[in-house]
């Protein structure tokens, strides 16, 4: 009796001990490791990836032929932008059915088999979110503009607006369009104005009516019970509309993306979206973070509070043009791009993991905007911005084709362009005779979201082996021959098997996901030169200019063996000043 009430109250306290220190994960310099914080995530513009079919559309079928490829490449991480049935006003952006496949891209069997192939090539898949707003075709919608009494009336946001003495009609408020004009478009069926952030084809929906983020869950849950490993989620600090919907200051009209973003519920709205739906699957969440600044990012991925796991911060994505009103390519500097990184160093706690990249479907051509896509700077170019992207701290993001240093497409009419906020622009710009065509056309062809969207450069076979058919949707870029992953395949000294090399370091070496980050000389205009710490210490040495430069590393400070360069043959070890070719990147450990 005497023992065993020993042995219980022992195996009590014992218990209670364990259940005291419940073994908190092995926390790695401060952060708490996952997957996801390690991974190296690609980005497939579908339609542009390679067409399986000769119809000149990239489909499901295609990208699943591509994954020995994307295995070989190294990355981890598939992010698909959006297969969903649309009738791709934007990009598919505009969603008309959650359950169903683009019939261009194929059928729910072709996205289980690509799902299944990604698994067995040992990668991962998360598929895009957009659920701020739908297709004006979505159900729900074509139910909501049907009556003022219609029980799907309240998924989207209506008010009757303004009506002046003589009947005129004018909207609720002032909100500017993502995409030039009004956010709200009078509907004549039931006389009500409907908001719309993007295109009159894009309604938002209303996420203060629970009945809709219960709708959102339920298809999350539909895709995540197939197999997916999570989401980037399209606008997400959009969901929650300003308190009252105010006309936007002359201030905030500066800034309306900022002004849209972080409503009062968003919040509320995530961490209900994380309890009901994430935190039951081990998924990745990376939220599309337009108009938040970096101060804000907290508010949205600290893991404490259990919302997303990461953001894209646009700030330096978008150093040389803004994402809101007339496009307009402006100059940068190192030093600016430099202080964002900086900052993101020193504003971040552990508990806001980042994340890293310069393109997605949305941005121009990342060699052309930040290299030098001239023929003899574009590879070496194009090879320092990935070792930038993979060795800065945050989870790297690539998007296909920066592994081949892929150039923007040299645009010269409306016609050559698909993109609706190209041809919404023209319309704002051009026609009102603001801006001069030729000038407007040769700011879009820089800028144009299109670069991103031409055909993947696969062989220097007609259409560069992207589709068998003659009429790619979009027009692939006429330096296909010389640009294109089978010839790179061949050439040792190409940009793709330098990336390959790339990732491989980086996924062996935890000191690029976790570790420490220090710039050594913020100021300079043309070297970037950090450290990255996790015991072991590396030094990252990057030349932004197309000439050669010999720099002279600050405080004494020697760079020690040379682990790889972008240049073949450059084998300075042990040296304080370095001799560096133009656009030459140097990783070194310490
Ligand atoms: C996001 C997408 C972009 C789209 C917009 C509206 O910014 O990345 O392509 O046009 O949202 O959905
Ligand atoms: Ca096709």
């Amino acid at each position: 009796m005497f023992c065993s009430k020993i042995v219980r109250s022992v195996l009590a306290a014992v218990l209670l001990s364990c259940a005291a220190a419940v073994p908190a994960q092995k926390l790695i310099n401060g952060y708490e490791p996952k997957w996801w914080k390690e991974a190296v995530v690609y980005q497939v513009y579908p339609r542009s990836f390679k067409d399986s079919n000769g119809d000149g559309i990239g489909d499901l079928p295609g990208i699943t032929s591509k994954l020995n490829y994307l295995q070989k490449l190294g990355v981890n991480v598939i992010w698909l932008s959006p297969h969903f049935d649309s009738p791709n006003v934007d990009g598919g952006y505009d969603i008309r059915d959650y359950r169903k496949i683009m019939a261009e891209f194929g059928t729910m069997a072709d996205f289980d088999r690509l799902l299944a192939g990604i698994k067995q090539h040992h990668m991962r898949l998360i598929i895009d979110l957009v659920v701020n707003h739908t297709s004006d075709e979505n159900k729900w919608f074509v139910e909501s503009r049907s009556s003022k009494t219609n029980p799907y009336r309240d998924f989207y946001i209506w008010l009757p607006g303004h009506t002046a003495p003589d009947g005129t009609r004018t909207p609720p408020n002032n909100y500017p369009s993502y995409f030039s004009g009004s956010a709200w478009t009078l509907d004549p069926k039931t006389n009500e104005y409907y908001l719309h952030y993007f295109t009159v084809h894009q309604p938002d929906l209303n996420w203060e009516n629970p009945k809709v983020r219960q709708d959102v869950y339920s298809i999350m849950r539909f895709w995540l019970d197939k197999g997916i490993d999570g989401f980037r989620m399209d606008v997400i600090p959009l969901i929650s509309k300003p308190t009252g919907m105010p006309d936007l200051t002359a201030e905030q009209l500066k800034d309306p993306p900022n002004a849209y973003a972080n409503g009062p519920h968003l919040a509320e709205y995530l961490r209900e979206m994380n309890r009901e739906v994430l935190s039951k699957y081990n998924v990745m969440t990376v939220g599309e973070a337009t108009g938040t600044s970096l101060a804000q990012t907290g508010s949205l991925v600290d893991d404490r509070r259990h919302e997303l796991g990461m953001i894209f911060n646009f700030d330096a994505a978008l150093l040389r043009h803004p994402d809101f009103g007339p496009p307009q390519l402006g100059p940068w500097s190192l030093p600016a791009l430099k202080a964002i990184y900086d900052s993101h160093a020193l504003v971040l706690n552990k508990h806001e993991w980042d994340t890293v990249f310069l393109s997605n479907h949305d941005s121009p051509r990342v060699v052309s905007t930040f290299g030098d896509d001239s023929p003899e700077m574009r590879v070496s170019s194009a090879k320092l911005l990935e070792t930038m992207i993979l060795t800065l701290r945050g989870t790297p993001f690539l998007y296909e084709g920066d592994e081949l240093g892929m150039t923007n497409y040299p645009f010269k009419k409306l016609a050559d362009f698909e993109d609706v906020a190209v041809k919404n622009n023209y319309k704002a710009e051009v026609e009102t005779g603001k801006t001069s065509a030729a000038s407007f056309l040769a700011v879009q062809a820089q800028f144009t979201r299109d670069n991103a969207r031409t055909p993947m450069q696969w062989d220097s076979s007609p259409q560069a082996g992207f589709t068998t058919g003659t009429h790619p949707w979009l027009a692939v870029n006429p330096n296909y021959k010389q640009i294109n992953a089978a010839q790179e395949e061949k050439d040792p000294a190409s940009v793709l098997n330098y990336v390959r090399t790339l990732i491989k370091l980086r996924s062996h070496t935890l000191a690029f996901v976790y570790g420490d980050y220090q710039d050594l000389d913020p100021k300079d205009e043309k070297i970037y030169a950090y450290t990255r710490t996790l015991g072991e210490k590396y030094l990252v040495i990057e030349n932004f200019s197309s000439s050669p430069v010999t720099y002279t590393l600050p405080d004494g400070l020697k760079a020690a063996t040379l682990l790889l360069s972008d240049i073949p043959g450059s084998r300075e070890a042990n040296v304080s000043t370095l001799h560096l070719a133009p656009w030459e990147s140097r990783i070194y450990k310490q």
